[in-house]
């Protein structure tokens, strides 16, 4: 059978960046709490001319500039922060990068989950015509209300990824462990531009829906916890994948590490196996939350940190609150290292101009008036940028 996955992959992120010591400092919280209570050290913030289709756009740019728009037929955009109710976010970013008319481009939405059924959709039409390629791109800005349990886990981002047949980077495999279940942990009413979150339920829902995906797979004769060499999980916050590895351990029986800080884990008479824990929460202790992006921003930072993964099996929890799961595996293909983005990533996350908290919390009140036109300050130094709007409608440029 043809291999099919994931060929390219970009990751992106806003201009600002809010760091979690200063909150601490001007909260009166020990910064301890977000370094090590929650696994997190700052988070990305957009800036007026920033949003998702600012992101995606600046994420899929790249791909496109190197390997070519021939055989990409279908955009695939997911996202919990849309900014429209009507018109997907992809027609902006198919405008600002120039894609062929010749695309069907749709928005899909399930909380954090969404673009992993994206990927699912992009690989079914890949097995049905080899020749097409896919473009999924997943875009998020996590807002949560100011002074909310919340607000420190917040954060931005975009990555997108090229699916194809015979990819470079990661085949995917038939078989998904899936978990649906009707629960309100966490959802964004119409009307409001920041999430509505029951923290303590969100964990639990989330852990449950891993243990309904897990017996799945297993019932689906996926592979078993020993032929699985690396795990990812979504990350709203990195220490929520520890708790996840906890419990899929326990699950298990297996002896899995459960540091998310590198080189933490202190040896015992029984070593526990490396799953890349570490390795793939490095990005996101810095971009904070970014929803649907969370899950392939950790496959980005594994993919870029751990020079071990040739050939190697991963599996990924997907999980949007809700509730959707879904455990699947890839596998990374021999030559991976060689489309390392580490040097840029790491970049563009050391270049993001740091926010006062007072400026933030300026930034965050911010609410563009609904029926005037409007245009937006020049801040960002990203390739893109949302130009303000008129006659209610949005307008993208090119900085
Ligand atoms: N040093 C080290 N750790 C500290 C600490 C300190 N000074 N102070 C607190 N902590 C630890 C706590 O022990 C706790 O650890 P645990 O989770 O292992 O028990 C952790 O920090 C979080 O603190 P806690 O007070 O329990 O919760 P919180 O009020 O910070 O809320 C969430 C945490 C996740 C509920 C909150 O961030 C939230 O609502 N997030 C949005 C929803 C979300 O991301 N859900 C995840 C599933 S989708």
């Amino acid at each position: 059978m043809t291999p099919i996955g994931i060929d390219d992959i970009e990751l992106a992120t806003t201009h600002h960046v809010v760091r979690l010591d200063d909150f601490a400092e001007v909260n009166g919280t020990d910064p301890n709490k977000f370094r090590l209570g929650l696994g997190q050290d700052e988070f990305s913030f957009p800036a007026p001319d920033e949003d998702i289709v600012t992101m995606a756009a600046a994420a899929a740019a790249p791909i496109i500039e190197r390997s070519g728009t021939e055989g990409i037929r279908t955009m695939l955009f997911a996202t919990e922060s849309g900014t429209d109710q009507s018109k997907a976010a992809g027609m902006a970013v198919h405008s600002l990068l120039e894609l062929p008319s010749q695309m069907r481009i749709i928005e899909v939405k399930e909380a954090c989950y969404s673009a992993t059924a994206a990927l699912q959709a992009a690989v079914g039409i890949v097995t049905r015509s080899p020749g097409q390629r896919v473009l999924v791109i997943a875009s998020d800005v996590a807002r949560y209300e100011l002074d909310t349990a919340g607000e420190p886990t917040q954060g931005a981002g975009a990555v997108a990824m090229l699916v194809s047949a015979n990819p470079r980077l990661l085949e995917i495999e038939p078989v998904s462990g899936l978990n649906s279940a009707d629960v309100d942990d966490f959802w964004r009413p119409n009307d409001s531009t920041t999430a509505i979150v029951d923290g303590a339920l969100s964990v639990t829902a989330y852990l449950d829906s891993l243990t309904g995906a897990w017996n799945d797979l297993q019932t689906q004769d996926g592979p078993g916890i020993d032929e699985i060499d690396r795990i990812l999980y979504h990350q709203p916050f990195t220490k929520m994948a520890k708790k996840a590895q906890v419990h899929l351990a326990g699950l298990t029986g297996a002896v899995l590490d459960t540091e998310i800080v590198a080189g933490a884990q202190t040896a015992s008479a029984s070593d526990p196996r490396d799953t890349g824990l570490a390795a793939s929460t490095l990005y996101n202790r810095r971009l904070g939350n970014s929803y649907t992006a969370s899950l392939y921003a950790g496959l980005c930072s594994l993919l870029d940190h751990d020079s071990d993964l040739a050939g190697r099996r991963i599996g990924l929890f997907s999980y949007g609150s809700g509730s959707v799961g879904e455990f699947f595996t890839a596998r990374v293909v021999p030559g991976y290292e060689q489309h390392s983005h580490r040097e840029t990533v790491t970049a563009a996350l050391d270049a993001r101009v740091p926010l006062s908290i007072d400026e933030y919390r300026a930034l965050h009140a911010t609410e563009l008036p609904s029926a005037e036109d409007v245009s937006t300050p020049k801040v960002t130094a990203g390739p893109f940028r949302f130009a303000g709007v008129t006659g209610r409608a949005r307008v993208y440029e090119r900085s």
